[in-house]
Parts: C-alpha cells; structure tokens; sequence
C-alpha cells in the first residue's frame, strides 16, 4: 500500500494511529541524530521525524535530496513545537520505515510559491512548476470551473457537442493556422478560430441548446491575456433574443462565482457601447472605481491655448486627492509613460487643486477662475489633481484611457476581492478601416443588426452604415473582456448583404461559408449565442491579468512551448509527403 492517508489529512485527532504516507520531499532537516522531512503532496505538507541511527534506517539520510519520491510509515504523534500556519501543524509522523521510491535531480528552481525560478527555467520544467501549490491550485481552481459550467448549463438543457478541430477558416478576425492535408496534397485545413459556423449548423440542426467547453486557436500577436490556443465556453441557443442570452449567461456567471469563490455577485448593469466610450474611452471600462472622463471644449477652447484650440476633443479625469502625491517629477515620468510609442500621446495637461491655490501646467493660458470653471465641471475639490488631454477624438479617448486605468493602479482602486461585470451592449455593425478602405465586421460577419437598423442595412448609403447598431454585447469584468456574442442573421438576404458591405465578392461569399447560407435556407431559427474566454475568466476571478497559470502547458510570449519545444523542424520525408518539400530547381 502506498498511503492510508494524503499528506494534507492528518489532524490532532489521529494521534496514535498507524499510518503510511507517499509524497515528494520538500526539505529535510538534521538536528543531531534526527532527521525532519517536509513531505509535500497535493493536498498539503506533513512533518515527518525519524531517528536515522536506526538499524533500519542507518545511512538514508545521506541519500536524500529534494522531489526524491518517499513512501513513509510510522505513527502520528503531537508536534511539540506546533506551526499553526500549517492545517497538518498540530501532529508529526514518527517514522518507523522511510523508503525511497524514487530519486530526483536536483531540481533548478525552489517548488514554493516564492519560488527563484524564472518564467523561461518554470516553462522549460513546467512539470516542476506545476507542483509548486499555487499553480496546481490555478489548474484545479479550473477544473472546478469547468465541472460547475457543465452543472448549470446542463441543469439549462443544453447539450454538450463536439466539433472538428480540422475546419476550414472562421472569421473571427485573426490569422488562421493551417494544417497541410496528405490525401489532398496542396491542400490545407484550418484549425478553428471558434466553432462559431457549427454551432450555428447546429441550431439549423435543430438542436435548440449547445455548448462546449472548446480549445480555439488564433495566430495573433500574445499578450498577458491572449494564447494561440485558448479555451471558450462556447454557447448558442435557438428562438432566444438578446435579453434571453444575457439572463441566461448573467445566470451562469453568478453561479459560477457562488459555487467555485463563494462571492455573490449584484445584477450586472449595461452600457451601450457609446456610453462606455464616452464615459471611459473603452469598450471594456473597469467598473472598480470612478473616475469618469469629463469634455472640457465649451470651457477650455477659445483662450489662446492653441493645443487645445485646434483639438477636436478635450477631456480630462480628476484623481482625488492626488495634488500632494504627485511632484513635478513624478508629472514628467508620468507623461513621459503617456507619450511612449505603445500610448503615443503628445502630452498631458495637469492642475493641482492645493491649499496654496491652483497649480497648473498651463497658467499662462488660463486664469485661476477660468482653470476653477473646470474643477467645478469635474466634481474637484481641493488636493485633487485634473489631468488632461487633448486631440483627435477617438484616439484621444483611448489614451486616457490608459491613463485611468494606470492611475486607478497606482492609486490603489483596483482592489482584490472586488468584482464589477458589466454587459457592453449596442456594438456597432461595422467598423471602417481607413487603410484597407473596407469595413469591418465589429463582432463577426454573422452577426444582426438591430431590428430596427434593417431596413437601413439593406438600402441605406456608405454612410449610413457606419451608424448601424448590432445585437451584440460582450461580458466585462473588472476591465477584462471576459465573453462576447451577438443574435445571428439567420436570414439568406441580410447575410449576402452583409458579406457585400464587408467586401466579399458573390464567389469568395459561396466558396467560404456556403454551406452556411445554403443550411439557412432550409428553415434556420431565430438564433444567438456567446462564447467566454475561459481562460480569462479564471484569471479575473482570482484577480489576475496572466492567463498563463491558469493553462497546464501554455505558450510563451514567441508563441512557443518551451517544455516539448514546439514548433520545430519536420523532416525531409514528412515535407515530401505533404508536397511541402522546396524542390530543387533543375
Ligand atoms: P470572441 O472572438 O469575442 O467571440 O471570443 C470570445 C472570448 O474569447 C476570449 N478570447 C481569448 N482568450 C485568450 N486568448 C485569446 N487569444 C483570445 N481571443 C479571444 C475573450 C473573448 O471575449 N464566436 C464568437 C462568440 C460568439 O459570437 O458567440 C467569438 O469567438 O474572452
């Protein structure tokens, strides 16, 4: 027998009885004659003692390391020193047999939470890494996660459905990546963006209510909370509007917070999208704190200040009690942040609100009651600070966007525990692209308009359908998209339309998601879905914005498996195989 209990079970109760344990060594101690082991499992970490002047026993000690696997038998008795920091704290083993099952290297990093591994040594070693309690709690945080998902969606009647992996291209906005098919040699599959055209086949189907929970793969630059492969809860229903999904799906989020986390969360306000942008320059504002983006034109243009005369928009945020907190210094590195390249701002007005007075950037263009007209528009009160900017519109919004969100972290309003979703509603249709001089589909190109922008759709000008509204929403959480979905088009017109306004030609239309329009037209539901980011939500959840260690294996930041060193070479006659092989020019 291996172990009558886990290394994280035994308590002052179990004083006295016999017991085996297996697990990996975590450190040991000599203390002249006796020896104390740290034996680590997944379910915690007990003491054990032995004599290593036994007969039995005489020279183990020497050969120990840690992560040498150890099977421990011997009786559980009262720790006189007691750690209380350890649920196991109260009791120790007195070890009557210590085996070795296994031997270890020396590993290259300390397996604790501090550990002094750093991220490319943990990756390389990523199954040292996940033995380390935080990250294996990460993985079964979302085993949990993914068990709770499957209860509550099946308590809804939906149905669990696979789909294929080796697909033809989704449109979900991203590079495809592609596997090169052996039987039809010049030919490639695409792995899936999101099984977006399935499920809705599968509504055509009939089959009223899917999921899954789905890895999806997109060829795109990473980013903290972005993986080439990642996981969705994929979702679709049949004969549902909007307001069905966001019940059902706010539904399943608060489910998920009070089964996995215990935290009951409030109904989830909306937004328009309009609003988000006005009132935070972001279509996912973090809701944790205020802060909200106050337009100063009608009180700051026209004074002289040619910076702000010639913008188109000036907008500020005030950040309480921060006049004091902020030295010139500090107001320099701050927009020295703002103006680099990721940012690109061109500079950042500031005004203290001091006991002193007012103390701004800009006094040679503004009186002190003129500067006051816009403390008051704020809300400010004395030992605030405004910061401001100005510019083009859109781009301006976004960058002070960066600088809320900035000044919320360091101001301390991003606060662990806090949670504040929010539905993002009433996305535009489209989306014009200045370069490529096309437009866009926001979400993807199944998406509805609204009801009433149809009509408008289907006969309206270029311009007109820049203003188009669609049934689409994402699921904002502290900041995080953590979901998006929309109403589909289920309708054979309006979708060639759209395919038109997205500039498909008929031909490319047909040949890329004919199978789509041609299942519409053999009776489609009115239908709509959405799909979360379930990576993502699992990081939000525990108040992180890396989704890496909430994946077993994931990527690094080139795209790359460090562990199995992925991607790599194929050789010659696997290329040749494929017809992939350059060949020699004659
Ligand atoms: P969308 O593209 O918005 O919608 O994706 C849904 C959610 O998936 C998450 N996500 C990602 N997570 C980690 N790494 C990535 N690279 C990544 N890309 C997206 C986000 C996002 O909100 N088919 C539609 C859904 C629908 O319309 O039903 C779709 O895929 O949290």
């Amino acid at each position: 027998m291996y172990r009558t209990h886990d290394c994280g079970a035994l308590r002052i109760e179990n004083v006295g009885q016999e017991v085996v344990l297996s697990g990996w060594l975590q450190a040991s101690r000599d203390f002249g004659g006796l020896t104390f082991i740290d034996l680590r499992d997944r379910y915690g970490i007990t003491q054990l003692v032995f004599n290593a002047e036994d007969e039995d026993q005489a020279g183990i000690d020497a050969k120990l390391g840690r992560e040498y696997v150890l099977r421990a038998t011997g009786k559980v008795r009262e720790r006189s020193n007691k750690n209380p920091n350890r649920p196991t704290g109260d009791i120790e083993i007195e070890v009557s047999k210590l085996e070795i099952l296994n031997a270890s290297k020396v590993p290259p990093f300390t397996i604790e939470d501090e550990t002094d591994g750093g991220d490319d040594i943990r990756m390389r070693y990523r199954y040292l890494d996940l033995r380390r309690p935080q990250v294996q709690n990460n993985i079964i945080f979302r085993s949990n996660l993914a068990i709770e998902t499957r209860k509550y969606l099946a308590e809804q009647r939906f149905v669990e459905v696979e789909t294929p992996f080796l697909i033809k291209s989704t449109p979900e906005g991203a590079r495809d990546f592609v596997v090169p098919s052996r039987m039809n040699q010049g030919q490639f599959y695409a792995l899936p963006q999101s099984p977006q055209t399935f499920k809705q086949i599968l509504m055509v189907a009939g089959m009223d209510r899917y999921f899954q929970i789905v890895k999806c793969f997109r060829d795109e630059d990473l980013r903290a909370d972005r993986q080439p492969e990642f996981t969705q809860i994929d979702c679709e229903m049949a004969f549902v509007t909007q307001e069905d999904i966001l019940n059902t799906f706010e539904g399943l989020t608060k489910y998920l917070f009070k089964t996995v986390k215990g935290v009951d969360l409030p109904d989830f306000p909306r937004m328009s999208y309009d609003e988000a942008m006005k009132r935070y320059g972001s279509d996912k504002p973090d809701l944790r704190f205020d802060m909200e983006f106050v337009e100063l034109n009608d009180v700051a243009k026209g004074h002289g200040f040619s910076v702000f005369d010639d913008a188109e928009l000036i907008v500020g945020i005030c950040a309480e009690g921060q006049a004091s907190e902020f030295s010139n210094k500090d107001i320099k590195k701050l927009t020295e942040w703002m103006q680099r390249p990721q940012i690109g701002a061109k500079g950042l007005v500031n005004v203290k609100l001091t006991a002193d007075g007012i103390k701004s950037s800009v006094g040679k263009f503004y009186t002190d009651e003129q500067i006051k007209t816009w403390a008051d528009k704020m809300g400010a009160k004395e030992g605030d600070m405004l910061l401001i900017m100005s510019g083009e519109e859109e781009k301006t919004r976004k960058q002070l966007n960066e600088l809320r969100l900035e000044m919320g972290r360091r101001m301390g309003l991003m606060k662990e525990g806090d949670f504040k979703p929010l539905w993002v509603v009433d996305f535009p249709l489209l989306e014009w692209d200045e370069e490529s001089e096309r437009f866009h589909a926001m979400h993807h190109p199944f998406t509805s308009p609204k009801k009433e922008d149809e009509e408008r759709m289907l006969n309206g000008d270029h311009e007109t359908m820049k203003s188009l509204r669609a049934d689409a929403y994402d699921l904002v959480l502290n900041g995080s998209e953590i979901g998006g979905g929309s109403i589909r088009i289920h309708d054979r017109a309006l979708q060639s339309r759209n395919f038109d306004l997205l500039g498909f030609t008929k031909e490319e239309a047909e040949a890329q998601f004919g199978f789509l329009m041609g299942a519409f037209e053999y009776g489609a539901p009115p239908h709509g879905g959405i799909a979360f980011g379930f990576d993502r939500l699992c990081a939000v959840m525990n108040g992180q914005s890396s989704i890496r260690d909430f994946i077993a294996f994931p990527k690094n930041n080139q795209g790359r498996d460090m562990m199995i060193d992925a991607p790599s070479p194929i050789d010659m006659e696997q290329l040749e195989e494929l017809e992939l092989a350059l060949k020699p020019k004659k």
